[in-house]
């Protein structure tokens, strides 16, 4: 006559079995989370920002697009330029210094002035620009592609 209670053996193999496939369950999960695209926060990930009406912006002023990683620089005729917000010298990010009218680097201190141009070393170039477009009134900044100059040159300037 066979003993009708579970073998302990078998138990512990099924135990082992299912402890495994939720194991298993766990490290596909795992996988499929990390290959899912991200859902990007509001603005994170856009590559058109709309800056608003070009009259909003006075001469001579600096406006931080943070979702951008872009400051908005309207020069004292009128122009703009957007500027990427990373120093060129090992990309620390740079914060506008309206005390000192220039952009003032934490990490090594290089300086810039409104057009991105360097002030002081040891930053080898000037800030990359996005390109900038004004529709009826209205600024925009293409932030897809960075322009990568080695010079300030005033056609860089976009007046409306
Ligand atoms: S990263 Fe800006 S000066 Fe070094």
């Amino acid at each position: 006559m066979t003993d009708p209670r579970p073998d302990r053996r078998q138990f512990l193999k099924w135990l082992g079995t299912g402890l495994g496939l939720v194991a298993l369950a766990e490290v596909v999960w795992v996988a499929l989370s990390f290959l899912r695209p991200r859902r990007l926060a509001a603005g994170a990930g856009a590559t058109l920002h709309v800056c608003g009406p070009a009259s909003d912006f006075a001469a001579g002023s600096v406006t931080a697009f943070p979702a951008g990683k872009f400051y908005l620089a309207r020069l004292e005729d009128g122009g703009f330029l957007a500027l990427f917000r990373e120093c060129t010298h090992l990309g620390c990010t740079l914060p506008w210094s309206a005390a000192e009218d220039r952009f003032v680097c934490p990490c090594h201190a290089s300086t810039f002035d409104i057009t991105g141009q360097v002030l002081g070393p040891p930053a080898p170039r000037p800030l990359d620009l996005f390109a900038v477009r004004i529709e009826n009134g209205i600024v925009k900044v293409d932030t897809r592609r960075r322009l990568r100059r080695s010079e300030f040159r005033p056609e860089q300037v976009v007046r409306s």
